[in-house]
């Protein structure tokens, strides 16, 4: 039998490498469940390649083109839209695996549904988590499902952390620390005063990944290192004391455990999601994602530094957060979209981002939310602080 997959985001750059990996080990997964926002076109291609059985659109127009054109393909899929739609998805009966792979906030209900449905959930949509920490961890053991992390730091600390399931009790038994390595992004050794003027398109050209574009300026402010810090914590079920950020430009090592004995286990590999998204999917068992190995006669050099906090302020943003804990980090989470997307629009500067955050944090009330809706509530005043803060900026 082979295992039935649903991806939630398969037109972006994870979507399109889980598809990718699928497609060299077809004997072992179909795909029942694909879903997109409006990017009909790409999503037409991956109905012809995989038959799946439902597939969404939220926006209505591109959901309308494409069942249109599935007809003149005479291909019979169920085609649905609007965001309910996602939920529709996660849930789709039979499903093994759901492959949470939508960006921002957008992710959680329907990453949750599929939580809730006892299944394997492949995570890469950190804000899901970020945004509802305990919320969404207790849910996974509540419904018993298997979370895996795609994240590549998270998913070497894992692999680094005897490859035992999460959740697990003594997880984190005789570790000393964990090190959560970045590599800086485009802007690590640029001068300060050049950070005002960068373009959203040398922003998006990260040295060594290849993603989209919202995690692409998370990587370049290193915000995405704070979210991915806050992500940690809560799964591996720790604290900020017990991670270090490393800087490492490399992206060769994805991150290392350093064990009170003095051993320091690092997971290596070429900067490709194909390798965490096969060993997720794969999981305890390994498959071929299509990645080389590494040559280490041709290897140069690899360094690690300490983080610069004085160019990269959204770190120490991500980190208040955690530390005021409650509903801080979802709303650090809410100004950081709201402000990358202001950014890549050409209506603020890249340094800006980081003003648009500490303003939120600070007009906002914080509190701890105990339910989903609360998180959301959370949300959208986190949303509406950071646009009000745009506007009065913008014009
Ligand atoms: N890319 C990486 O290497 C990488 C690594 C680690 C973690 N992640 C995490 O993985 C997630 C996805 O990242 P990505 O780089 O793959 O993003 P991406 O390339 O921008 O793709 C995003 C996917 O989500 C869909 N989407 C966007 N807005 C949506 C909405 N409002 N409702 C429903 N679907 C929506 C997009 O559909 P359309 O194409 O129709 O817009 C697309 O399928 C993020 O949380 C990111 O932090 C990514």
């Amino acid at each position: 039998m082979r295992e039935s997959v649903c991806i939630l985001g398969s037109t972006g750059s994870i979507g399109t490498s889980t598809l990718d990996v699928i497609e060299r080990n077809s004997q072992k997964y179909s795909v029942e469940v694909l879903t997109a926002h409006s990017n009909h076109e790409l999503l037409l291609e991956q109905c012809k390649r995989f038959n799946p059985k439902l597939v969404v659109l939220v926006d209505e127009t591109a959901g309308k083109t494409l069942k249109t054109q599935l007809t003149e393909c005479e291909l019979d899929i169920e085609v649905e839209t609007g965001s309910e739609a996602l939920n529709e998805a996660a849930n789709y009966p039979g499903l093994n695996t759901v492959v949470a792979a939508i960006v921002g906030a957008a992710g959680l209900l329907p990453t949750l549904t599929a939580v809730k449905q006892g299944c394997k959930v492949l995570l890469a949509n950190k804000e899901a988590l970020v945004m509802s920490g305990n919320i969404f961890t207790e849910a996974v053991k509540q419904y018993g499902a298997t979370l895996l992390p795609v994240d590549s730091e998270h998913n070497a600390i894992f692999q680094c952390l005897h490859g035992a399931g999460l959740g697990q009790e003594n997880l984190l038994q005789g570790v000393h620390k964990i090190l959560l390595t970045g590599s800086g992004g485009p802007f690590r050794t640029i001068p300060l005063q050049d950070l005002q003027t960068v373009t959203p398109e040398q922003a998006c050209a990260h040295p060594n990944w290849d993603m989209g574009k919202k995690i692409s300026v998370d990587s370049a402010t290193m915000m995405n290192k704070g979210l991915e810090l806050i992500e940690a914590c809560f799964l591996f079920e720790t604290d900020i004391n017990k991670i270090d950020i490393v800087v490492h430009p490399q992206s060769i090592v994805h991150s290392m455990v350093s064990y009170h004995d003095g051993s320091v286990l690092a997971q290596m590999g070429r900067p490709d999601m194909r390798t965490p998204i096969a060993h997720t999917l794969a999981w305890p068992e390994r498959i071929d994602a299509g990645v080389e190995p590494l040559d280490f006669y041709q290897m140069s050099n690899l360094t690690f530094e300490a983080p610069d906090y004085e160019r990269f302020p959204c770190l120490k943003l991500a980190q208040q957060a955690l530390n005021r804990g409650g509903s801080a980090p979802c709303v650090v989470n809410a100004a950081n979209e709201v402000a990358v997307e202001a950014f890549l629009k050409r209506e603020i500067q890249f340094t800006q981002i980081s003003e648009v955050i500490e303003l939120t944090l600070k007009s906002s009330e914080i509190f701890s939310p105990q339910t989903i809706e609360q998180v959301l509530q959370a949300d959208q005043s986190a949303r509406a602080v950071a646009q009000s803060i745009i506007n009065k900026d913008v014009h």
